[in-house]
């Protein structure tokens, strides 16, 4: 299958330390601005089945709200236990106003 970019959403559409749920290739996926950086990485958090929607953004990293994890939005390798596999991390472009992910390019997990 062809790498496809998929836009996601404007490029200004979210203020530092938001967040913002999205559908790529068929995945769920969390487009997130972490002091002006943006990151696409799984919505759902490796240790158990729950949104890293409900967590906040810190540091450079997403803390899951079940268990207390946090994932570095870079690399998504957890931080802090419980959790001990990473999440995956999408690359992302900027073009034309808008934010696009590539989500057949799923790197980390
Ligand atoms: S479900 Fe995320 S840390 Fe447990």
């Amino acid at each position: 299958m062809a790498d496809q970019w998929t836009a996601i959403a404007d490029a200004d559409e979210l203020a530092p330390g938001q967040m913002k749920r999205v559908e790529a290739g068929g995945k769920r996926l969390l487009l997130c601005n972490a002091d002006g950086r943006l990151h696409v990485v799984d919505e759902m958090c490796s240790h158990e089945d729950y949104s890293l929607f409900l967590g906040c953004i810190q540091d450079g990293r997403i803390k899951c709200s079940l268990h207390g994890s946090y994932f570095d939005l870079e690399t998504g390798k957890p931080t802090t236990d419980p959790a001990n596999e990473p999440i995956c991390t999408y690359p992302v472009e900027i073009r034309d106003g808008k934010v696009y992910v590539l989500p057949t390019k799923a790197m980390g997990a």
